[in-house]
């Protein structure tokens, strides 16, 4: 086989992994916005007591990398399902050898979060009601920044949207035991 057909069979199993995983995960991994992200790192700002943040999945890497970069004294967690955005935000990791970066190809509805100041995410509804479930069962205290979803019956700290073009709602809650 020669390397232009090793390239489209690669193309083609990548395609099917990200189709495969968005199906069982429930969403794909499309990335926030550049202005959406601009937003949710300038909210972090106001986390800088924090030692520790997570981005509850973390896709290819596009913004808990700038989280990493922007945070350099902190500690960054991404946890992400899909294998192959995971792949590449490895690269990107260690292309911007980024030490305080953590990555896990691992479903974060089953990590241990007791040590993360402020968690940011952009899931979906059921993501979002599973992500609930768990702060109360694990009886987690932390800032959630939420891209898009919101928590069901909750009210927010703060509701900030971000100017792309869906005005996307960036939501900021303080969840206490
Ligand atoms: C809409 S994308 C957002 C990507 C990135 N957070 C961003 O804002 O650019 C949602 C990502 O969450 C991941 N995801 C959803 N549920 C997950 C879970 N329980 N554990 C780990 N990753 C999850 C999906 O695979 C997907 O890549």
């Amino acid at each position: 086989m020669d390397l232009q057909w090793l390239l489209v069979v690669a193309v083609v199993l990548a395609a099917l992994s990200i189709i495969y995983t968005s199906l069982r995960v429930g969403i794909t991994p499309m990335p926030s916005s550049s202005k959406s992200r601009r937003v949710i790192l300038e909210l972090l700002q106001d986390c800088s007591g924090s030692s520790c943040f997570a981005e509850l999945g973390s896709g290819w890497g596009s913004l808990v990398i700038p989280m990493a970069r922007r945070n350099p004294g902190k500690t960054i967690i991404g946890y992400e399902l899909s294998p192959v955005p995971y792949l590449v935000s490895r690269l990107l990791k260690r292309l911007y050898r980024l030490d305080n970066l953590v990555l896990y190809r691992k479903d974060f509805l089953y990590a241990d979060l007791t040590a993360v100041d402020c968690l940011v995410c952009y899931l979906y509804p059921g993501g979002m009601e599973q992500l609930w479930h768990k702060l109360k069962q694990e009886k987690l205290c932390a800032t959630v920044i939420s891209n898009t979803f919101a928590f069901v019956g909750i009210e927010p700290e703060r509701l900030v949207r971000a100017a792309d073009l869906y005005n996307s709602p960036i939501y900021v809650y303080n969840v206490t035991r």
